[in-house]
């Protein structure tokens, strides 16, 4: 096979094919439209239909509060914050994440301390974990990154010994389940995002499930401008903001959660096959089903590559292939986010950062070689297709090594 007949080079794509997101029918439309006429879109009280979606969902996590906010990063700072944490106490987080579970941190006036990933699921290694702790540690996010459960139980035993309070960041994990148990239910706090890339959106929004009244009065109140239940409206008694979603919000997330559990599955059944297909393909590795989780979100699908089997092509090039095939696909996060800017230069505007915290220093290989390497991800929206569709990126992946390793250029 030559070269010119990869995608990217001219050739026919392995599969030419849209993989529509967001879904969505008349009922959506309709539950908006009502709520339009109606002329209610606000929510100034954090009543009625904001209200009756967060029972819907916290119905769903196996909570007992639910309270939705403007977007995921808002929730993770928010439940942070309601866990009482102070300045200066250390945060454990992962460096393979979204640049919002670490800034977060540093919003809250807390320091992001970063621990490295396991290689076989790319979520937080509790080794690491543990050797991360300080007397200033006062919490972990766990991130179930790509909606892969963390490994909870060994991370609540750390939590447990240490005094520690667990916020799952499960801004990948709607509907994804540990053990049986939803994701984001587990520790003191979960938080999700509802933007539009997320398993469960609504253009923008957020959402923290606990079921610790401690932590929902005070989230509760945080986003509400600091007031509180049965205070007056110029009354405020937390340094909170307008942080509240809007009805026109709440009745998409409605009409998209009833169909959250069967795409879940959808998805989750698809990644087992495609690891069935991917583990037959020399240098092609998919992340293991990690510890215990029953049911995978599969916001990513994520596989490691290892270019010595792809005549040496660097990871982002085969990315770009792959994608020209017609496999909704990238190549993921550029760097660990210690190495961004803002935490190497430590530009952290006015946030009151200790002066010995200096992230140049830092170095997770794990992340590193996810970063640099190995990491390719398939987007959710594809993971919703059909098996044939399964079978087409295989043969996507396939098409790339016959020729990077017998083609000409
Ligand atoms: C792992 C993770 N955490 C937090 C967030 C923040 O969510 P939002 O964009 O809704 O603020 C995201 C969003 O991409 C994310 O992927």
């Amino acid at each position: 096979m030559k070269h010119e007949e990869l995608a990217l080079f001219g050739g026919p794509k392995t599969i030419d094919k849209k993989f529509p997101w967001p879904v969505y029918d008349e009922a959506e439309v309709n539950a908006v439209a009502e709520v339009v006429r109606g002329g209610a879109w606000g929510n100034p009280d954090c009543g009625g239909l904001v209200a009756a979606f967060e029972k819907e969902f916290a119905d769903f996590c196996g909570t007992r509060y639910a309270l939705a906010c403007v977007n995921g990063s808002v929730a993770l700072r928010l439940a942070l914050m309601a866990c009482g944490v102070k300045p200066g106490d250390e945060v454990i987080i992962p460096p393979y994440s979204f640049i919002a579970t670490a800034s977060i941190v540093v919003e809250a006036n807390c320091i992001p301390v970063f621990a490295d990933i396991e290689q076989d699921t790319y979520n937080l290694d509790p080794e690491a974990v543990e050797k991360a702790i300080t007397p200033r540690t006062k919490a972990i996010i766990p991130v179930h990154f790509a909606g892969q459960a963390c490994n909870m139980d060994a991370l609540g035993n750390i939590a447990r010994k240490h005094g520690l309070r667990i916020i799952e960041d499960a801004c990948h994990g709607h509907g994804g389940e540990y053990k049986g148990r939803k994701l984001g239910s587990i520790g003191d706090a979960g938080c999700f995002s509802f933007q539009s890339s997320k398993n469960l959106n609504s253009g923008e929004g957020g959402i923290v499930v606990t079921n610790d009244d401690t932590i929902a009065g005070l989230v509760d109140s945080l986003r509400n401008v600091g007031r509180v239940k049965g205070g007056q409206w110029y009354e405020h008694h937390f340094l909170g903001c307008n942080y509240r979603i809007t009805q026109l919000q709440a009745v998409l997330l409605q009409q998209q959660l009833k169909r959250l559990d069967s795409q879940t599955r959808r998805r989750n059944d698809n990644g087992l096959y495609l690891i069935s297909l991917l583990e037959k393909i020399p240098g092609i590795s998919p992340l293991t089903r990690g510890h215990g989780e029953t049911l995978h979100t599969y916001h990513i699908f994520i596989f490691r590559y290892d270019k010595s089997f792809f005549n040496g092509t660097p990871k982002k090039d085969f990315a770009g292939m792959l994608a020209a095939e017609g496999v909704p696909s990238f190549k993921g996060y550029p760097e660990p986010l210690y190495k961004q800017q803002v935490f190497q230069k430590k530009n952290f505007m006015c946030y009151a950062i200790p002066d010995h915290v200096d992230y140049s220093g830092i170095c997770c290989p794990v992340t590193e070689v996810a970063c640099y390497e190995e990491a390719v991800w398939i987007l959710q929206h594809a993971m919703l297709g059909s098996k044939e569709d399964m079978e087409k990126f295989a043969e996507a992946i396939l098409k790339i090594q016959q020729v990077l390793n017998t083609g000409a250029m």
